[in-house]
């Protein structure tokens, strides 16, 4: 399973892909407002400079002729962005007409196995459930990646799963069993992820047993 960050932050994003871990990079209009680029699109196009990988960035437009003509816009930043497109009726149609011109979509908020269905159908690249807010509201988004994953399995499904709203290491673990493709992941989230308190006691305890003897000098 690969690793994106979920951030519109740069000194996030430097960070993460130095970390050498991160392939690529989810926003949203939220994220991007937090991050408050002062020329939005020149923020994604360094985005795209500083990771190699697919960067979503998501579309405000709410019928289908803005979205083409914003989804076409988003598509011009650079030659790794994607589109990021809600799943409503309208998000569908828009879907169908860009993935046909060959641009790579990210089929968001989807909170169903039947969106998710829906999603590949009209050729969506990503499809991104949102484990955390299922969470939220008492159900068990993981089970909905599982799930997920099943269907496109059985239907030979090109679309990848992206694990979105991921709250905490143990969602990224779950993802990947449940077959993710890729986890979107929070910048606190990644550094959490390298972190175990007996890592940090058991280096404490070679240091103090090493006495000061250095094998390279
Ligand atoms: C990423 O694609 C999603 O927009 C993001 O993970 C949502 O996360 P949140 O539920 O924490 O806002």
């Amino acid at each position: 399973m690969e690793l994106y960050l979920d951030t519109a932050k740069i000194e996030e994003i430097e960070e993460g892909v130095e970390l050498g871990v991160i392939s690529g990079v989810t926003t949203n209009p939220s994220l991007l407002a937090k991050a408050n680029p002062s020329a939005p699109i020149e923020h994604l196009k360094k985005i795209c400079s500083i990771v190699k990988g697919p960067v979503s960035a998501e579309v405000v437009s709410t019928n289908f002729k803005d979205m083409i003509s914003e989804g076409l816009k988003i598509a011009k930043i650079a030659e790794n962005i994607v589109v990021k497109i809600p799943i409503t009726e309208d998000g569908l149609k828009a879907t169908k007409v860009l993935s046909r011109e060959n641009i790579a979509v990210n089929m968001t908020l989807i909170f169903s196995e039947s969106q998710a269905i829906l999603a590949s159908l009209v050729g969506a690249a990503y499809i991104s459930p949102f484990i955390g807010r299922l969470d939220d509201i008492s159900y068990d988004g993981m089970n909905l990646v599982k799930s997920i994953s099943e269907i496109l399995n059985i239907t030979n499904s090109k679309s990848k799963i992206i694990a979105a709203s991921v709250r905490h290491p143990l969602h990224v673990v779950q993802a990947a069993k449940a077959g993710a493709h890729i986890a979107t992941v929070p910048f606190k989230t990644i550094k959490q992820l390298a972190q175990n308190p007996l890592t940090d006691i058991g280096l404490e305890k070679f240091l103090k047993d090493s006495k000061g003897i250095s094998i390279v000098n």
